[in-house]
């Protein structure tokens, strides 16, 4: 009894010694601090490029330069020196003599309808989705979120309904339909559903990118507004992106970062690619001028934040000692040091934009004439295709047998806003051949030389 009475006491003294009371309550609040942590830690983020795919429009609808020159010429709304622009525009560009019209090109006028455009759009959108479902092998109903992006042509229902009306896709799909966003669009695309990815778990993104050329052919006599007649051509891709962390095992490529920049809020950039009418009341998207520059001032700001995301310790110290004693003794007139992102990246396959473009990012970047390869092989086989070129480009290299496990890809594109964009993936395996690569038939034949031409200078017309 007395023991017992003595432990009691010893123990309900032991209960009220403030310090052990402290330590016991401290020791509770760390506990609780560390649930509240495992809680809340977000899951891993990462997102997972599965697969994607290219459209290959059909072969009736490959256009040499001639053919398409003759057959605007034939609409009888065009001048002599009109078609001769047209001509020499094409040769310089660098394009080739297998790029894809839209039927509508074919007749003997050119009076389209919006359901020739839309069979168009609708030809893209589901000859690259049947592709990318084929070697995904994705089921519809796992399909969570689809981003759908066109710029030029807008349809209601939009261009998602028709896909989700399409594939039945499922009810409580979120849906998403980019207009008039431009060439970079696509890669917009993708940065959107790498955000809606790291709120909805486990899910599965499918994103389409096209163009509709049919109802944008401009038929008036203004010289910025015909430059788009002379280029844009058809194309249409389809990517799968998923965050289920077991696809780690199965994708081709990992999303590490997705930057974009833009300088809207100035007129000049605002300006430089500007759908209207002319005088004479024909609808055209004007290029002027700026272009070069908006350009420029767009993506200097995107390629500074790429290299600050991912050149190596070594190339930033260089740059930022350079760039000091360049500030403090400008006598010295000491050149301004080009960090080199060939050290990281392994693939470049920025948009097929004009050639004063790419030249300018070529020069900045200090990549050779083979990392800009993909590029030139897209414009001069598949023409411009907007926001699709880059995937061509991400194909043409895996057609190539390039991409090795652990390679970096730097995908980027510009356009109209100014908008700039750049994605940059890390090859998760290294890529085999595929049979259903555009490129597959014909890489053989790739590279081709283009012969290099007098660049001739573009008149360019103030918008209205
Ligand atoms: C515009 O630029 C800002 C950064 O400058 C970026 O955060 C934003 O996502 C950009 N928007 C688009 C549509 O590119
Ligand atoms: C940049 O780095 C790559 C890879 O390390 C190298 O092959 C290339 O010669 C370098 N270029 C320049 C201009 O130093
Ligand atoms: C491709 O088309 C876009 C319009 O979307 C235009 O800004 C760009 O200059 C074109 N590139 C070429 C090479 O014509």
């Amino acid at each position: 009894m007395f023991i017992i009475n003595h432990n009691l006491e010893d123990l309900s003294k032991f209960l009220t010694d403030p310090i052990l009371l402290y330590n016991i309550m401290f020791i509770l609040l760390l506990m609780s601090l560390l649930l509240c942590f495992v809680m809340t830690k977000k899951p891993s983020c990462k997102v997972y490029l599965i697969d994607f795919a290219c459209y290959k429009p059909p072969d009736s609808q490959k256009c040499s330069k001639e053919l398409s020159a003759n057959l605007a010429a034939g609409y009888g709304y065009f001048t002599d020196e009109q078609i001769d622009f047209m001509r020499k525009t094409m040769e310089r560009a660098g394009l080739g003599d297998s790029t894809y019209l839209a039927e509508v090109f074919f007749g003997k006028t050119y009076n389209p309808f919006m359901k020739d455009a839309r069979r168009e759009v609708e030809m893209a959108i589901f000859g690259s989705v049947d592709t990318l479902l084929a070697k995904t092998g994705v089921r519809y109903e796992d399909i969570g979120i689809l981003i759908v992006n066109c710029c030029i042509y807008n349809s209601e229902p939009s261009l998602s309904s028709i896909v989700v009306n399409q594939y039945k896709l499922r009810e409580n799909i979120v849906t998403y339909n980019l207009v008039g966003m431009g060439c970079s669009a696509g890669l917009v695309a993708i940065g959107l559903a790498k955000q809606l990815l790291q709120v909805h778990q486990n899910s599965y993104a499918m994103i389409v990118s096209t163009e509709s050329i049919t109802e944008n052919c401009y038929k008036g006599k203004d010289r910025s507004k015909f430059l788009i007649n002379c280029m844009f051509r058809v194309g249409g891709a389809a990517i799968l992106l998923s965050n289920h962390p077991s696809d780690h095992k199965i994708s081709k490529y990992q999303l590490l970062h997705a930057i974009h920049t833009n300088t809207s809020s100035s007129d000049r950039s605002y300006n430089c690619i500007y759908r209207e009418e002319d005088n004479a009341g024909f609808v055209g998207v004007n290029v002027n001028k700026d272009l070069l520059i908006s350009a420029i001032t767009t993506i200097r700001p995107n390629l500074i934040t790429v290299g600050r995301l991912i050149l190596p310790i070594k190339e930033k110290f260089i740059y930022l000692i350079n760039h000091i004693v360049r500030n403090l003794i400008p006598t010295l007139k000491i050149k301004q040091y080009t960090p080199n992102y060939s050290k990281v990246v392994d693939h470049f396959l920025p948009h097929v934009g004009g050639k004063p473009v790419l030249d300018e990012l070529q020069k900045a970047l200090g990549f050779s004439d083979e990392a800009m390869e993909a590029s030139r092989m897209t414009l001069y086989r598949y023409g411009n295709t907007s926001s699709t070129s880059i995937w061509y480009e991400l194909a043409y290299i895996e057609a190539k047998g390039r991409v090795k496990k652990g390679n970096w890809v730097w995908q980027i594109a510009f356009g109209s806003g100014f908008k700039g964009s750049s994605i940059i993936w890390c090859a998760m395996k290294t890529v085999n051949h595929d049979e259903h690569n555009p490129w597959t038939d014909e890489i053989a034949k790739f590279p081709v030389t283009l012969t290099i031409r007098e660049p001739f200078t573009v008149h360019f017309d103030p918008s209205n």
